[in-house]
């Protein structure tokens, strides 16, 4: 039997104790109830630990038959775009201009077809990769990419600022596929922009440190932000702006293996903010 002693009060006359009153609660059932939820709860922790190995082994075969399969659909492909360019090239005589049209179409379906089965590749690849933990100056991966956008895009003119000393502890070579595509996606949608402003940088938020990349670039409504992360989702017309729409996804792979969370806010014409989180070791 549990005992619990709620208050206690001394009276006095004349400084001598007369009456003493207090409450004692039998607490037993409250105590078997305690020890009743910690059981459930250290048996909702086993269940719940036991089906996330469960669900990260069936994650891991997924990704190991989308590489497969995209990896052996790539042959069968190489067929169809090779046999096509021969009868176009063979019977290129006996074709009126209506069935070589035909036969480009056919070449350039398959070679679409090529790109997006690459991009899979480097989806699953991304999920695949043994993770290195070390210490990243993510500052200096930002400015290698930085330099090397700049490059790329002569033209135009983009102002880069990058804040010093954001370390973490994580992969490189992921972190730095994640920042790349970040920092290209804001470089792509601020192609509009006279002078076109990306910012890399970090907050403090309840001890935690949040990274986020700014851009003034066309932004996006924040109404379809729920695809953004998925695999071959665009909210921008390929018309306008180049892609397959696999970047992000390879952004948040990265992130989530870090056990870390990214999300986004925007405004149409307004400019993108991407934060992210890293809690380090998966
Ligand atoms: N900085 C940004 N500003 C505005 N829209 C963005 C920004 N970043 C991403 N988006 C939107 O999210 C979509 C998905 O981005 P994601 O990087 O996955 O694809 P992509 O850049 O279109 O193609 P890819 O990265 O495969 O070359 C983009 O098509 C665009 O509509
Ligand atoms: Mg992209």
């Amino acid at each position: 039997v549990h005992w619990l002693a709620s208050f206690g009060r001394v009276y006095l006359e004349a400084g001598r104790p007369v009456r003493m009153l207090g409450v004692n609660m039998d607490i037993t059932e409250r105590k078997q109830a305690e020890i009743a939820i910690r059981d459930l709860n250290d048996d909702l922790e086993q269940r719940v630990r036991r089906r996330t190995e469960e669900l990260q082994a069936a994650n891991k075969e997924l990704e190991a038959f989308a590489y497969s399969v995209s990896h052996d659909l790539r042959a069968p492909l190489r067929g169809i775009d090779g046999w096509s360019l021969a009868l176009a090239e063979d019977y290129d005589s006996q074709l009126d201009d209506r069935a070589r049209q035909y036969i480009a179409r056919v070449r350039s379906e398959t070679q679409r077809m090529g790109t997006l089965i690459d991009e899979m590749l480097r989806l699953s690849r991304v999920s695949y990769a043994e993770m290195n933990h070390s210490f990243v100056d993510l500052s200096a991966v930002a400015r290698v990419i930085s330099a090397r956008l700049a490059d790329r895009n002569h033209g135009r003119r983009v102002e880069f600022g990058i804040a010093t000393g954001l370390a973490v502890d994580g992969d490189i070579r992921l972190l730095e596929i994640a920042l790349a595509n970040l920092f290209e996606n804001a470089v792509k949608f601020t192609a509009p922009r006279a002078i076109a402003r990306v910012d890399f940088d970090s907050i403090q938020q309840d001890g935690q440190t949040i990274f986020r990349i700014r851009d003034n670039g066309v932004g996006f409504d924040m109404a379809y932000s729920s695809s953004l992360f998925g695999a071959f989702q665009r909210l921008h017309r390929s018309s306008e702006f180049a892609g397959s729409g696999v970047g992000l996804a390879i952004v948040q792979r990265v992130i989530h293996r870090h056990r870390g969370r990214v999300w986004a806010e925007a405004e149409p014409d307004r400019g993108a903010t991407f934060y992210f989180t890293l809690a380090s070791h998966e």
